[in-house]
């Protein structure tokens, strides 16, 4: 019998970190893991195909062309398991405690993927001869950008597309609170250096005529927001479309208290911007945050210089209808004009994503006589089944960058079912999975598929 725990862990054991060169041989062994899995378990055909970063697997069960057909989409990588000495049990082995399983990549996004793998598995073994055509796109750069997919979709346009894609990579809110998933927030990013004299110097011998890159940097660096916490970029929030009354509505059901949020994050105090509130502003509401800065001297004690260089990792989190490229151009502009004298300047732009949304028809008004409208029902009347609740839905601030590419290229809404929770420690130590949410989800990712293949 297929134990989808047990395979979570296997899956979990191949440190597939797509931002480490070092970490070839964790995403060769995943590849092949996830691969063999969806051959022996689901009688897929796969294929691993190359790209110039890390394959993308892409498994199908094929069938009649009249039948209609899902794509299941996930990714395999995984973010760097640092700072190691802040996990309490080996990241790249899975442990269960209490109902949870601890491990890089059980909630971000391994666990995810093989809630469907275990709908699948299910169904088909009640169901052969299930009429469903299903596309598994499993890739391996989420977490860097997806730099490379976007052109497999283009260059495979045809076979990749179905009626709807199916996926889980972002969070709920709780064990009894189910939550469908209606956008994601995009991304711009960059990367901002300052150079001053062109080694360190002596700040006593030549203090004074020089311009510190690491005093520069401070000024434009705070110069990026107003006093309120608004982001002080002119034109930036030109295009924000404010959250529809039935949003908020629906964050306000949620009746979630700030300060266990603020207890959960461990900050002496939560401190939204202007016009939004606690939860409302980590998905409604844009941002532009200090992913990462430095310059001068990190060791212990002091060291007199000036330092020659400074840098900053800047990422705005975007909302509708802001256009990922146009807020790099407008960063890199202000950037530009700030720059203080006594410096100069280099930007570097990163991987970015426009802002998602989807809606179900009953929100949307389209026909719900459709595979992805029987899908959404199908997922309402699950989770209600599941969870004894109905579903929330709700955007959430993260970002699958690809996910617009995917309705671009290949024509496709996603239904995003989540699974992980708000306390699962995505990106950090101790990342987890709950195993109760596990199960459910994979019950409604049953149902789902189900309702889909019989047209009902
Ligand atoms: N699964 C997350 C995205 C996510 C997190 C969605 C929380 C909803 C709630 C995904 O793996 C991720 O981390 N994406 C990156 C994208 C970036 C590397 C371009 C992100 O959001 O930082
Ligand atoms: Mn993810
Ligand atoms: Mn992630």
């Amino acid at each position: 019998m297929f134990d989808p725990i047990k395979a979570i862990i296997d899956f979990t054991a191949h440190a597939s970190v797509s931002a480490d060169p070092e970490a070839k041989p964790g995403i060769e062994g995943a590849v092949k893991f996830v691969g063999n899995l969806l051959e022996k378990e689901l009688g897929c055909t796969v294929e691993v195909a190359p790209t110039a970063g890390h394959p993308v697997v892409i498994a199908k069960r094929e069938g009649r062309p009249e039948w209609p057909h899902v794509v299941i989409y996930g990714h395999y990588d995984v973010q760097p398991a640092d700072p190691l000495e802040e996990w309490h049990t080996p990241p790249f082995e899975g442990v269960v405690k209490d109902g949870e399983l601890f491990g890089r990549g059980t909630a971000d996004d391994k666990g995810p993927v093989m809630v469907h793998i275990a709908a699948m598995a299910r169904l088909l073994e009640r169901r052969p001869d299930l009429p469903l055509r299903v596309t598994f796109l499993i890739e391996g750069e989420e977490e860097i950008g997806s730099v490379n997919l976007a052109s497999v979709m283009e260059a495979r346009k045809a076979e990749l597309s179905g009626e709807f894609l199916l996926m889980s990579d972002t969070t709920g809110i709780g064990r009894d609170d189910e939550s469908i998933t209606t956008g994601l927030r995009g991304i711009s990013a960059l990367e901002v250096r300052l150079r001053g004299p062109r080694q360190d110097l002596h700040s006593g011998f030549h203090g004074g005529p020089v311009m510190n890159p690491v005093r520069a940097l401070a000024k434009l660096c705070a110069s990026l927001h107003d006093e309120d916490g608004r982001v002080n970029i002119p034109g930036f929030y030109d295009e924000v479309v404010p959250p529809q009354d039935w949003e908020r509505e629906e964050m306000a059901r949620l009746d979630r208290d700030p300060e266990d949020y603020r207890k959960l994050l461990g900050v002496p105090e939560l401190c939204p911007p202007p016009d939004f509130g606690v939860f409302e502003s980590r998905c409604f509401g844009p941002t532009l945050e200090f992913n990462g800065i430095g310059g001068g001297y990190q060791g212990s004690g002091s060291k007199t210089i000036i330092p020659a260089r400074a840098f900053a990792k800047i990422s705005c989190r975007l909302v509708p209808n802001q256009d990922s490229a146009r807020i790099l151009d407008l960063v890199e502009q202000t950037l530009r004009e700030r720059c203080p004298k006594g410096v100069t300047m280099e930007v570097e732009r990163h991987h970015g994503g426009d802002p998602y949304v989807v809606l179900p028809p009953h929100l949307s008004g389209e026909p719900a006589d459709t595979a992805k409208g029987r899908a959404f029902r199908a997922a309402d009347l699950a989770i209600r089944e599941q969870f004894g609740s109905a579903p929330h839905y709700l955007r959430e601030g993260g970002s699958v960058p690809i996910l617009s590419d995917i309705k671009r290229i290949l024509g496709m809404d996603a239904l995003m079912l989540s699974v992980a929770l708000q306390d699962c420690n995505m990106h950090s130590p101790n990342e987890k999975l709950d195993l109760t949410v596990f199960e459910r989800c994979s019950r409604v990712s049953e149902k789902i598929l189900e309702a889909v293949a019989d047209g009902a």
